[in-house]
């Protein structure tokens, strides 16, 4: 019989960290910038984020409290997603830091906006990938017993993508050729995607 360490999450988990994100784990991230109705950009990380969808594409993440990022995009209805990879740790959590909202986060990571096309959000112009996206919906979370908590899932459509072609071979995007950083666990665990953590499993048919 295996020795298990169970736990109701409601009555606390026993544990020195929190066990829960380090599970769900490791996580993308996205880090995403945003315009306030005055045109102030605004940049931070989210890891609870994800793809949804292939058709349209659909990605979205978390704001657990209602954050400048999320109350940016009910206002305006667009962000851009920028990939996180090895090179831009350290700028990308320097944009995470809780700075009043006039602060454009784009400087406290020495990072440099690009325009994007087709919305008003600048991209990260040192970031391999960006996804330029219009807003779905945002969706107050609830428990299990239907009460609301004070977390946002904010779901967007990715409209147009940007890709540095170095990262392109033979016409197949090389996940791993960027580095992305993905979150783990505790308070600040990561894991680099090197190609040689990569293996193939097909479908059955
Ligand atoms: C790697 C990383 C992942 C994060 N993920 C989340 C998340 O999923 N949800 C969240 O609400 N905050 C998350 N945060 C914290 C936010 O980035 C932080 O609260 C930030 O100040 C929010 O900025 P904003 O108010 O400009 O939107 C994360 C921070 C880091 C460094």
């Amino acid at each position: 019989m295996t020795d298990l360490h169970s736990y109701q999450p409601a009555k606390g988990h026993g544990l020195k960290h929190d066990p829960f994100n380090a599970i769900i784990a490791p996580r993308p991230i996205g880090w995403i910038s945003s315009c306030d109705a005055e045109g102030r950009v605004n940049l931070a990380p989210y890891s609870f984020f994800n793809a949804f969808n292939y058709h349209p594409p659909l990605i979205g993440f978390s704001s657990t409290t209602w954050k400048d990022t999320v109350a940016n995009i009910q206002r305006t209805g667009e962000f851009v997603w920028n990939l996180v990879t090895m090179d831009l740790a350290q700028a990308m959590n320097a944009t995470s830091a809780s700075v009043p909202h006039e602060v454009d986060e784009f400087s406290l990571g020495n990072l440099t906006k690009l325009d994007s096309e087709l919305v008003k959000p600048p991209r990260v112009a040192e970031s391999p990938v960006s996804f330029e996206c219009k807003l779905s919906e945002i969706i107050r979370l609830k428990g299990a017993d239907g009460v609301e908590v004070d977390a946002w899932l904010t779901i967007g459509e990715v409209v147009m993508v940007h890709i540095d072609k170095r990262l392109i071979e033979d016409g197949v995007y090389q996940t791993a050729a960027a580095r992305p950083i993905v979150r783990a666990g505790r308070r600040g665990d990561y894991f680099e995607i090197r190609p040689d953590a990569m293996f193939e499993m097909v479908r059955p048919a």
